[in-house]
């Protein structure tokens, strides 16, 4: 049979193969409760403008609501030969009020409907992500704040560097989630323009008021050109852009988490809750979710990838290609959301053992840029000279098997003769992030600050 929506001018129904890479039911159904929103907002328009009966605009109105209690309750039977979420709820609609059904879609297209649809749902789900990276955040600066005195190696190269403290290692990541935050922010800013209205590509011929149902909607106000607004996917590629990025930050920790959780460093242990066993070896607690969390980032990564390609060659204006827009944003969403819940999960989780992480600052001879900075500042080398008669101390205590604080003075004083005493209080661990103080630095006190610094911007 024809499609009762345009089957005007065709005379029979689409090949089963037609309907099957047409149908988009499947998934843009999550569209629902944006359609049924935006199409309120358009009936009450038209209403208000005298283009359909405010009798109608009511029935419709009534008949909406209906088929979003329908959809709440679980009764709404989505067909697959209605094909998306659009023509669902006009076609229940239909079922539901009669004849004053057809009125809804004077002067939208499917084109303007869905684009509105799709914005509202992703500054939904924007602010979504936006909460729970808040929650990841108050975990971690609660952590920090218990740790801002836990030393640890700090690394480059995955090679022992300088001591930083536990803390300040954890606000590193917050950081980074603030501009994730930020970027969302912007995001959504960007996106809050109300596509509805433009119809097809022209724009039409019908008094509408846009301003009106931009406001009704929630938006700041309506895009300004009818050809961008139904081609326009800018705010699900913005949208996949910075969760994207997101998602390279969480694994990044993840990484970390699975580092720290190893024997060979041990630095952290979680519990039961987020570690699985091994089917053969009985003493394994492997540390899955942050595997995961790692793995996990392919999928967002490659959502971007995905609709950036579906887009790139698009000629104005809408195409059936960007009903491929939605599977990507959604996967996103239910990923990274679940990534998010994950690693502030574990991060509430995790225990520092700060024994073993203060043992492996013990390695690598990492207060040699602290005897450097003092070879500058007391005995006023320049820098770069400073660096190699550090470097020839380091070459010393390794070949004695020593650290740089057990080398007697004599030996020190063997390649720099005007060392003295006082350069021992610099050779600490805790005398160097202790001596940190810059903005920004690890010290414990200025990392103190930066927590009540975090919790005033973040949270
Ligand atoms: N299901 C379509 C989509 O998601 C709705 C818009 C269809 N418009 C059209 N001209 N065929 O993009």
């Amino acid at each position: 049979a024809a499609n009762q929506l345009w089957g005007g001018r065709f005379a029979s129904g689409p090949s089963s193969i037609m309907e099957r890479i047409n149908v988009s039911i499947g998934f843009d159904k999550r569209l629902a409760a944006q359609d049924i929103a935006g199409s309120k907002a358009h009936a009450t328009m038209l209403a208000n403008q005298g283009i359909i009966q405010a009798s109608d605009a009511e029935k419709i109105v009534e008949g909406l609501d209906r088929i979003a209690q329908e959809i709440a309750a679980g009764s709404f039977t989505f067909k697959t030969e209605l094909e998306d979420i659009h023509m669902n709820v006009e076609a229940r609609l239909a079922e539901l009020i009669g004849e004053p059904a057809g009125r809804l879609h004077t002067a939208r297209s499917r084109n303007d409907q869905v684009a509105t649809d799709f914005r509202l749902w992703v500054r939904d789900a924007l602010d979504r992500l936006e909460a729970g990276l808040t929650d990841l955040q108050s975990a971690m600066i609660d952590l920090a704040e218990r740790h801002t005195d836990t030393v640890m190696p700090g690394f480059t190269h995955l090679q022992t560097a300088q001591p930083v403290t536990f803390g300040h290692h954890l606000l590193a990541y917050v950081e980074m989630l603030g501009r994730d935050r930020g970027r969302m922010r912007d995001a959504r800013a960007r996106l809050n323009e109300c596509p509805l209205g433009s119809a097809a590509l022209a724009g039409t011929s019908f008094p509408i008021d846009r301003h009106a149902v931009a406001q009704a909607l929630g938006f700041d106000r309506p895009t300004a050109n009818s050809l961008d607004a139904v081609s326009d996917r800018d705010f699900a590629l913005e949208y996949l852009g910075a969760a994207a990025i997101c998602a390279v930050h969480l694994s990044r920790l993840a990484e970390e988490i699975v580092v720290w959780c190893s024997d060979a460093f041990r630095f952290i242990r979680l519990t039961d809750a987020f570690t699985t066993g091994s089917s053969i070896m009985p003493q394994k607690k492997n540390p899955d979710a942050a595997e995961l969390v790692r793995a996990k980032s392919g999928r967002v990564i490659g959502s971007l990838n995905g609709l950036l390609i579906v887009m790139k060659g698009l000629p104005l204006a809408y195409s059936k290609d960007m009903q491929e827009d939605k599977e990507p944003v959604f996967e996103t969403d239910d990923t990274l959301g679940l990534c998010i819940a994950a690693m502030a999960g574990m991060v509430r989780d995790l225990t520092p053992d700060a024994a073993r992480m203060r043992a492996a600052t013990e390695a690598g001879f990492i207060t040699a840029t602290d005897l450097a900075d003092w070879l500058v500042r007391v005995l006023g080398l320049p820098f770069r000279q400073a660096h190699h008669v550090t470097g020839r101390i380091v070459k010393l205590a390794e070949d004695r098997n020593a650290k740089l604080a057990e080398l007697s003075l004599a030996d020190l004083q063997s390649v720099e003769p005007r060392i003295n005493q006082a350069v021992f209080d610099v050779l600490t661990v805790d005398a160097s992030v202790a001596s940190r103080t810059s903005f920004g630095g690890t010290a414990p006190e200025t990392v103190r600050a930066a927590v009540s610094s975090a919790r005033e911007r973040f949270l």
